[in-house]
């Protein structure tokens, strides 16, 4: 591609990271955006049509008022004006007291925890810490990409470990390549799995420990979900022997205590590591407002709040796995997220899809019944729970119309 005389005079100067002369000129749009589009065009081709959508990612309520009230008081105090930089000691003695309380995991509160603001700048800057050109990263998928993705601008390469049903949506660590073993240093994981919804077992995340340790690789498991573990109380890897020897546990207020737009979160584990992080985040932000790590830190001393949290969404997969069964699906209740992960359907009547993808577009055309696919391991469509439903009569109601926008499509499994 070459530059026009409508590009700004900057045009080649863009770093090569992010496409360098050719930065803001490609076709391809990101799925998301694809979504975005499609469910415009659903509201606009059909306004009678009430837009079902399971896409969203987000929890449909506010924080617990208690929260939002500690937020309103200590916005309120002159001392909670300032930098934050790396964190007030009140926050990070609340998340030692939940580790403790939760997970039965002993942390020290001034070396062991230090906050991100949310966890998504944190994996932004993980890799900062131990990837240099060359390096390898290794990334479950489907997943959580932000790692990944510093670690490539760094000049470090991902290798991509897929999560397949077959293997309980664990990575095969046993088939990494010795070259890429010998090359990786950073091992990235997420349990509960955002999408698959899988849950960690002890065994595995043995396995992982020894795999830290065998290969020298440095672990980092995001906790982003923990709070939203359904069959099994959560889990944590700091609860396993020799977890804090091989990395960090990256926690989030997001999604288990309603707190997604507030960016809070905390990473945990190996002090030298979460002083590494401290240091890469010292010159990257200047932490959280003190306010909002106050009333985190009430929220995190409030143990019924991801409890409400977890058994609302519970309720609704349920539901929605029910619902799902009664038109061809073969899903069952999820171990944790608010993610039900679901072989994407191969037809409808007579239209074969090619991926997952074309099946979600043409269910949101024909239906407005929107979720978000996933064609990197396998074709699967993820629906979330976090819709808007003032009651459990409007979710009851929501299943019955989506079982029948969906079960007038003959969909082929
Ligand atoms: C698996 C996973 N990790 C991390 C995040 C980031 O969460 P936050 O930055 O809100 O803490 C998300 C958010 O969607 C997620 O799904």
């Amino acid at each position: 591609m070459s530059v026009t005389a409508s590009d700004p005079w900057f045009q080649t100067l863009f770093a090569d990271r992010i496409g360098g002369a050719n930065y803001g000129k490609g076709t391809d749009i990101y799925k998301f955006e694809k979504i975005k589009r499609a469910k415009r065009k659903a509201l606009a081709d059909h306004p009678e049509r009430k837009l079902l959508d399971f896409g969203i990612g987000e929890n449909d309520d506010m924080a617990d008022v208690s929260v939002r009230e500690a937020l309103t008081r200590e916005a309120n105090k002159v001392e909670n004006r300032g930098y934050a930089d790396n964190g007030i000691q009140n926050y990070k003695d609340a998340a030692a007291e939940f580790m403790q309380r939760q997970f039965g995991v002993t942390l020290d509160p001034v070396t062991e925890i230090c906050h991100c603001i949310g966890s998504k700048p944190a994996y932004a800057m993980l890799p900062a810490v131990f990837i240099n050109p060359a390096d390898v990263t290794l990334m479950t998928v489907p997943g959580y990409p932000v790692a990944g993705t510093w670690t490539r601008y760094l000049g470090g390469e991902v290798v991509r470990l897929p999560l397949l049903e077959k293997n309980g949506f664990f990575p095969d660590l046993d088939g990494i390549p010795a070259e890429v073993r010998k090359r990786a240093k950073l091992l990235v994981i997420n349990y509960p799995n955002s999408p698959t919804g899988a849950v960690a077992t002890k065994d595995f995340y043995k396995r992982v420990i020894e795999f830290a340790h065998a290969n020298q690789i440095v672990i980092v498991q995001d906790a982003a979900h923990i709070l939203l573990s359904y069959k099994e109380p959560p889990l944590s890897f700091l609860q396993v022997d020799g977890a804090k020897e091989v990395g960090v546990e990256v926690h989030s207020m997001s999604k288990g205590f309603n707190m997604i737009g507030w960016r809070l979160g905390f990473v945990a584990g190996h002090p030298k590591i979460v002083q590494a992080y401290a240091d890469v985040k010292d010159n990257s932000d200047s932490g959280q407002f003190m306010a909002v790590q106050h009333a985190a830190a009430q929220a995190l001393r409030t143990a019924e709040i991801p409890v409400q949290v977890r058994t609302k969404y519970q309720r609704r997969l349920e539901k929605l796995v029910a619902a799902l069964k009664q038109v061809g699906f073969k899903c069952e209740m999820p171990g944790g997220t608010y993610f039900l992960y679901a072989a994407a359907p191969k037809a409808a009547g007579d239209i074969a899809f090619g991926n997952a993808e074309a099946a979600s577009q043409y269910l949101i055309h024909e239906q407005s019944v929107c979720c978000v696919p996933w064609d990197d391991a396998g074709a699967y469509l993820r629906f979330s729970v976090t819709y808007i439903a003032k009651d459990e009569a409007e979710e009851d109601a929501l299943m019955a119309e989506t079982v029948a926008r969906l079960k007038g499509m003959n969909l082929k499994f």
